[in-house]
């Protein structure tokens, strides 16, 4: 399913953990290996300590990462504010296969509270199994990084 043998990130509030419980199922499934950043349910925490670590992990072993929070919003927030990070919020199949295609997005991040397991799945396996196009795709997102580096 996934190319990139390279363990991916997960990570999640106190909103997410379930979810993302749930979510390892598929990565089980498919043999795709994960390191769990949260691994214990913690009531008070707070989501961009979560985000934060998670996404450095990600830029440095240039992998990929899976954040789950309340409504994936705070979690794509304080993702995107770590360089090298192009975060997403996906709320369906075709939201998330585009920003592969077009974004080359390398952190997928749902809401737990808005997104159900089913759906959340589904969107978590389209998110896996899409490449980038590249060509002129590569031109934006270069623009994108460029900006970053200002
Ligand atoms: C936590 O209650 C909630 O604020 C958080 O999970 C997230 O939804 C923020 O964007």
């Amino acid at each position: 399913m996934e190319e990139k043998k390279k363990p991916i990130i997960l990570a999640s509030d106190h909103a997410g953990y379930e979810l993302k419980e749930k979510l390892k199922d598929v990565l089980k499934e498919h043999e795709i290996p994960f390191e769990d950043l949260s691994p214990e349910f913690d009531k008070d925490d707070d989501y961009p300590n979560h985000a934060f670590r998670a996404a450095h992990k990600v830029v440095r072993e240039k992998t990929r990462g899976i954040l789950l929070c309340g409504t994936g919003i705070g979690m794509c927030i304080a993702a995107n504010k770590v360089k090298g990070v192009i975060a997403v919020f996906a709320y369906d199949e075709k939201t998330a296969r585009f920003s592969r295609q077009y974004n080359d997005a390398n952190v997928l991040c749902l809401g737990a509270r808005t997104t159900d397991e089913t759906t959340a799945k589904n969107i978590l396996k389209a998110w896996l199994t899409t490449r980038f196009l590249e060509g002129r795709h590569t031109r934006r997102v270069e623009k994108i990084k460029k900006y970053e580096k200002e």
